[in-house]
């Protein structure tokens, strides 16, 4: 069969990230988040001190984004590609809510979106990649040959991203995970360039009331239809 690009878009904690690493290991493709990386890129604006009250100072982006080198290194015994930033692997520290706050406004920055669209391009040369984010399938891949827009209700996202903080240790309240989603949904559907949209040519999947495993069985006969 060949190798196509599965582009995956959709809502914040929609389980993105979940679906599409299972569709890559079912396929034996190669998973990339394009989150994780505009998470990298926010997580260097702060420690730079570019981010003071909701506001990016955005004298110094140029420089930072000159300087700054994300990839991913695969980690053997957790099996999974672990985002770096300049050499240091801070998979756990893009996922704070503090990152979580500021991420949409580094990302709606156009310097920030044409460094990281290119380099995302760059890793998916090849093709049999999975790849999830907000414009994955309207801006980085327009011609991948599965597309998929994710969805699910505000409120169950919500529960099943407390949930998973929780776990980690995260001291948080269920209004302030769902109030983040609400605003991380408005701004990525608002800002100017690259706004988080549905491509005319992707499928809904709506999985408010699907496990990961209804997903797999609903994506299995795309797949086919595509390869
Ligand atoms: O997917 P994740 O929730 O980790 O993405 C974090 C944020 O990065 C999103 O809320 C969005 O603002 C931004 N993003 C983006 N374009 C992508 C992927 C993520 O703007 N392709």
């Amino acid at each position: 069969t060949k190798k196509i690009v599965i582009a995956i878009d959709g809502f914040s904690s929609c389980g993105k990230s979940t679906f599409a690493k299972a569709i890559a290991k079912r396929l034996n493709y190669l998973y990339i988040d394009s989150g994780a990386m505009y998470r990298a890129v926010t997580l260097e604006f702060l420690r730079s001190g570019l981010i003071k009250d909701g506001k990016v100072d955005t004298s110094r982006v140029d420089e930072i984004l000159k300087n700054i080198n994300i990839s991913f290194s695969y980690d053997s015994d957790r099996k999974e590609y672990l985002t770096t930033l300049n050499g240091e692997v801070v998979e756990s520290e893009i996922r704070s809510p503090e990152v979580a706050n500021n991420v949409s406004l580094v990302a709606a920055i156009p310097e920030v979106r044409t460094r990281l669209v290119e380099l995302q391009r760059e890793l998916g040369k090849e093709k049999g990649i999975v790849m999830d984010g907000r414009d994955i399938g309207t801006v980085v891949f327009p011609n991948a040959e599965l597309k998929i827009f994710m969805t699910a209700d505000p409120l169950v996202r919500a529960q099943r991203r407390l949930k998973e903080l929780q776990a980690k240790g995260v001291d948080i309240s269920l209004d302030e995970v769902l109030s983040n989603i609400q605003e991380r949904d408005y701004l990525d559907q608002n800002r100017e360039v690259a706004p988080l949209r549905k491509a005319d040519d992707a499928v809904i999947l709506d999985n408010t009331n699907m496990t990961v495993d209804d997903q797999m069985n609903w994506v299995e006969n795309l797949v086919k239809s595509v390869t």
